[in-house]
């Protein structure tokens, strides 16, 4: 026998169990994200590699050892899409989206790539929900945004859920704390864990995320960038948190958030669930400012996040929304008419029931147990002449003519049989 082939590590099948609790997150995302003013956007699985060096930030860990790059075979890089924010931005401005009426507003629902390591809630393909919002530097942009997420997230059932914030101001004071908190990493560099001592220059503010008791000794009297943001960025802040107040949505200020992404500026957030294991993180997001300039495109404010829809599910438990149920099973007696069964489930399905017939060959028998097992509510049952239907809730059943079965199905669904 050949050897039976696996989905790769990392990678799972969406099974038809585990399809209805996605079509809903889908359909929440929908209705909550165009309700308020965003339109869904889709773009390549796949982009030029520099889009997410340049985007993303060379120093980053999705661009350092997590992306899937393959040649496409005339030396240009190209890569398997590790988020959507650099992709949208590059759309924005690809295609002329600032002379749109602003903010601009994009919603997605796609699959995303990273070379992780595998584990429960990681994956190398995984499903995001997104929104971002392009052309505006509004605090309440900021707010909405994270509003969104919250109702989002709440609608969905997510359980036991913490937002945390914090605002990282504008670049060049991101340069000047940077140097700051490089200066006290290198003057207690001796009790640091090695490998934050080697990304003193590349990235200090990763220190924060350290478990290593050490560095987190260090990291409780480090400089805090809260604390260095300069005055339009500490009123933009300001105006954000006072609206989330105003929204009557909680959250923690925490300076030591770091998102593993080099674009932001001013605000950022994250959800995270605690019934969630190691990766608790559910959605986060934030505003991104010089993104789409650093992409080639004009100056352009822009603020979003996105969530991923298999944390989602975790954090929300394993409530699957059950199939519709079957309103007419078309069963075939022994010698019936296979062509009028045919005939009569279609014509349900033309008429909106839900209907199935039989396609296993099950005795007439085996076919009532099996539409008792769909939870049919009415099954027609063709013999040689005549049709028989029968209300499974009553177990009344009545001889009608093959014609008027959808009819009389119709009726009983609507009213008393
Ligand atoms: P991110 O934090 O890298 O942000 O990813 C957002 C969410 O995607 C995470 O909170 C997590 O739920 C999910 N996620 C990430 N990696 C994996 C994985 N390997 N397996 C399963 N789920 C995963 C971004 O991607 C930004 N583009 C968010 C953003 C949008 N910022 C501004 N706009």
């Amino acid at each position: 026998m050949s050897r039976r082939l696996q989905a790769p590590r990392g990678t799972f099948d969406v099974l038809p169990a585990q399809s209805a609790a996605r079509a809903a997150v889908e359909s929440r995302a929908r209705e909550l994200l165009e309700a308020a003013g965003y339109e869904r956007i889709e773009t390549p699985a796949f982009e030029a590699t520099e889009l997410f060096a340049r985007g993303v930030g060379e120093s980053t860990d999705i661009v350092q050892k997590e992306m899937y790059s393959f040649d496409d075979g005339g030396g240009r890089s190209l890569t398997l899409r590790p988020e959507g924010t650099a992709p949208v931005c590059r759309a924005y401005a690809e295609h002329g989206m600032h002379k749109l009426p602003q903010p601009v507003k994009l919603w997605y629902l796609s699959s995303f790539f990273r070379h992780e390591r595998a584990q429960a809630g990681r994956y190398r393909q995984f499903w995001q929900v997104g929104a971002e919002a392009l052309g505006s530097d509004d605090p309440a942009l900021d707010a909405e945004s994270i509003v969104l997420l919250a109702l989002l997230l709440d609608a969905l059932g997510a359980r036991d859920l913490r937002l945390r914030l914090s605002s990282l101001g504008a670049a060049a004071t991101r340069n000047q704390y940077r140097a700051e908190l490089q200066a006290h990493l290198r003057a207690h560099s001796d009790a640091l864990a090695d490998e934050v001592r080697a990304r003193i220059e590349l990235n200090p503010l990763r220190a924060f995320d350290s478990d290593h008791s050490g560095t987190r000794q260090v990291m409780a009297t480090a400089p805090r960038l809260v604390d260095r943001l300069d005055a339009a960025d500490a009123e933009h802040f300001a105006e954000v948190c006072s609206l989330l107040d105003e929204a009557a949505v909680s959250y923690e200020l925490d300076s030591t958030l770091v998102r593993g992404l080099d674009y932001y500026t001013r605000t950022v957030f994250e959800f995270s669930s605690d019934s969630l294991g190691a990766q608790s993180g559910v959605g986060g997001g934030g505003r991104y400012d010089g993104l789409v300039e650093r992409l080639g495109g004009p100056a352009t404010a822009g603020v979003g996040w996105a969530a991923g829809v298999e944390r989602i599910l975790l954090a929300a438990g394993e409530e699957h929304p059950a199939a519709p149920p079957v309103e007419l099973y078309v069963a075939i007696d022994e010698d019936g008419r296979r062509g009028d069964a045919f005939a009569t489930v279609t014509a349900a399905r033309r008429a909106g029931l839900t209907a199935q017939m039989e396609l296993a060959g099950r005795s007439l028998k085996g076919q009532l147990k099996h539409a008792d097992r769909l939870g049919a509510r009415f099954v027609a049952i063709l013999g040689a002449r005549d049709t028989v239907l029968r209300d499974m809730q009553s177990t009344e059943q009545e001889t009608v003519p093959a014609d008027a079965v959808v009819a009389r199905a119709l009726r009983g669904l609507r009213g008393p049989w």
